[in-house]
């Protein structure tokens, strides 16, 4: 057997094992999965605008208008007219003086780390943060304090204790898997009192999502003005690709010199840029679609705590089953499917050790019965799985036992995501 078969039968023996599915039509609320119909419960479409008409009309009035690549970095052949008007309209969307587009949120949050931080420096980062922002802290060549999820105690501590090389303090708004939001005024306040702290926000899954005409948990806070750069990405509920950095014009321009991933990265397409656009403005002429969005995730989760599920940990769109085990997770995965309904599991690394879950996303474009449907087709496909729904744990003491277990640092030190 060859090292590479190896490793993936290691994988395959852990319940690790990853392979992508195959979706014959857009992301909306059903689609054809491997040839099979059912509810999309685990896309970030949350507002379904990947696929509107006007923003596909957008789209392809762009590809027609400015071809479908960007040819090179802005640096090298010129930023396009309908990036800087996105930029604009994402600036007055975020309330800031400037945002800068990036190829993708994950660039995005690589290149503002990267450009916020560096050798001799400390930034402080959630144990929760996404992949990206873990590696942007890796290529940042700082050293990482990673404290723990949502514990402003630790982070204070944290930052007593690096005084002046503590830099930045990076961190979700709403998690990604598990759908609580960061205590971003108490954040703010200690990098108050830490002069020469700046703070990176990523609002991946609340811009569009929360906050006042779904401008994110910063907005929420009424933390406007207060945070120094604001990550927002294009590819969830602004329903295209790419991602933006909405910072002041003196931290754009350090971006624009100094973020690796912005100038040594082709700029995103026009049409994913115009696609975008035209999402924004739907956005902002209709914020019911974020209140639909909201009024949807309360739907679910109730009826999932019918179930028997814990739910009490998220408060937002994304909302967590955890099951422990990445074996079972997969198995409930796979019953839900039979029955009709796609709530991926998520295990390992992107999620610490023995808190394998089903990460179910909603979306504005739902009805409220297939929510109701789905959940109970969740609490059967558990019950078939050997999963009793009131084992499930919350989020809290699930990330408490994972601790307690030794896993402090499982994705910042895990290989991938
Ligand atoms: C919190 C967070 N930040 C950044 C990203 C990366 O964004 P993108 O998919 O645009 O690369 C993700 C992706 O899921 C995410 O969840």
């Amino acid at each position: 057997m060859s090292e590479i078969a190896a490793r993936l039968a290691e994988l395959k023996q852990l319940g690790l094992y990853r392979r992508t599915r195959l979706v014959s039509g857009p992301q909306g609320p059903h689609v054809l999965l491997d040839g099979k119909p059912v509810l999309l419960l685990c896309s970030n479409n949350y507002l379904g605008l990947a696929d509107h008409e006007r923003v596909q009309a957008a789209a392809a009035d762009a590809a027609l208008r400015w071809g479908v690549g960007a040819g090179s970095s802005r640096l090298v052949s010129g930023t396009m007219t309908v990036h800087r008007r996105l930029e604009q309209r994402l600036a007055a969307f975020k309330g800031t003086e400037a945002a800068l587009l990036f190829g993708s949120g994950y660039l995005a949050n690589l290149g503002v780390v990267g450009a916020l931080s560096g050798a001799g420096e400390m930034v402080f980062s959630d144990e929760l943060n996404h992949a990206s922002i873990i590696d942007g802290c890796r290529l940042s060549r700082a050293e990482t304090f990673v404290y723990a999820h949502n514990d402003v105690e630790h982070l204070a501590w944290g930052l007593a204790q690096a005084g002046p090389r503590a830099s930045l303090i990076v961190t979700e708004s709403v998690f990604s898997m598990d759908g609580d939001v960061a205590p971003l005024e108490d954040i703010a306040e200690l990098a108050r009192r830490h002069r020469g702290v700046r703070v990176v926000v990523d609002e991946a899954h609340a811009t569009g999502c929360l906050g006042p005409g779904g401008r994110g948990a910063v907005a929420e806070a009424g933390l406007d003005g207060e945070i120094d750069v604001v990550v927002g990405t294009l590819g969830k509920a602004l329903g295209a690709y790419g991602a933006f950095a909405a910072c002041d014009a003196e931290i754009a321009a350090l971006l624009t010199n100094t973020a690796r991933s912005l100038i040594f990265s082709t700029a995103p397409p026009p049409p994913a840029v115009a696609g975008a656009l035209a999402a924004l403005d739907l956005l902002e002429q209709s914020p019911r679609r974020v209140e639909r969005l909201q009024a949807n995730a309360e739907v679910l989760r109730a009826e999932l705590a019918r179930e028997g599920f814990d739910v009490t940990g998220s408060s937002t769109q994304i909302i967590p089953l955890i099951v422990g085990d990445a074996s079972t997770a997969l198995r409930v995965c796979e019953a839900a499917l039979e029955r009709g309904v796609f709530a991926q599991a998520i295990r390992p690394p992107t999620v610490p050790d023995g808190t394998s879950r089903l990460r179910l996303a909603v979306m504005a474009t739902h009805t409220k019965d297939e929510l109701r449907e789905a959940a109970r087709v969740i609490g059967r496909a558990a019950l078939q799985a050997g999963f009793r729904p009131a084992t499930a744990m919350p989020v809290a003491v699930a990330q408490e036992a994972a601790r307690a277990g030794g896993v402090v640092d499982f994705a910042h030190e895990a290989d991938a995501a």
